[in-house]
């Protein structure tokens, strides 16, 4: 009688340690998953201002002028202003993905689509959109009266937005 007790209370307890092992492993196995999936700042060599001085001499006196006059292959900043078209390259893309332009564009070549990222940002750009005017427009309640995302409320300076905080 007495180690039958004993039986209901040992069993148990160590039904629970098990449980409370496995728990801590299992969180930690995630952990380290996540931080591996994570892609930190580009190593790049390319020069970013000495491009963006270049362009800027070249657009001289046309910096107000619609994107779309000035540049050849434009789908989404077809009205921003010349100059302005310029800083969106440097703030918000090469910035919030923490790359230089080499990551998008063929630097001898500006106009061109060969690489898939600048079709990416395209979408991306768009995703954006639909966030800021459908969906978080429609969201009672919060506390900024035109609630908003760009690029780098998800990307913080990353290639691939990071799942945990690091
Ligand atoms: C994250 C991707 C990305 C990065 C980084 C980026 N760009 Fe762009 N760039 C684009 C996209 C997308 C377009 C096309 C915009 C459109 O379709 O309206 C573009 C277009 C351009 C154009 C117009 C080319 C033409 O004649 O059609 C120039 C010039 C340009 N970028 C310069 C730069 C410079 C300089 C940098 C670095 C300071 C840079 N870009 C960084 C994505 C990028
Ligand atoms: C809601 C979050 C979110 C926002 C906002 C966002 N992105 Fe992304 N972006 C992602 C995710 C998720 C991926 C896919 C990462 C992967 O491959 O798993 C991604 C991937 C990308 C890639 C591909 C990177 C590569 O080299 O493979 C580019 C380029 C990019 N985003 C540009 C942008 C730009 C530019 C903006 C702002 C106009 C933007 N993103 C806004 C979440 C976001």
């Amino acid at each position: 009688m007495k180690n039958l007790k004993s039986t209901f209370i040992i069993i148990p307890t160590f039904l629970l340690l098990l449980l409370s092992i496995f728990a801590f492993n299992n969180d930690n196995v995630n952990k380290v998953d996540f931080s591996e999936r994570i892609v930190v700042r580009q190593d790049t060599t390319f020069d970013a201002e000495a491009a963006l001085a270049e362009l800027r001499e070249k657009i001289k006196g046309r910096e107000n002028e619609p994107a779309e006059d000035v540049y050849e292959n434009l789908e989404i900043l077809n009205q921003m202003p010349a100059g302005r078209f310029l800083n969106i390259m440097n703030r918000a893309f090469n910035n919030s993905l923490g790359v230089s332009c080499d990551h998008c564009h063929n630097p001898d070549s500006w106009e061109s689509d060969e690489k898939p990222t600048k079709q990416i940002t395209r979408d991306m750009w768009k995703m954006v959109g639909t966030i800021n005017q459908e969906l978080l427009a429609n969201i009672d309640n919060l506390q900024s009266e035109r609630p908003a995302v760009n690029c780098t409320v998800c990307h913080r300076g990353e290639i691939k937005p990071s799942f945990s905080i690091k």
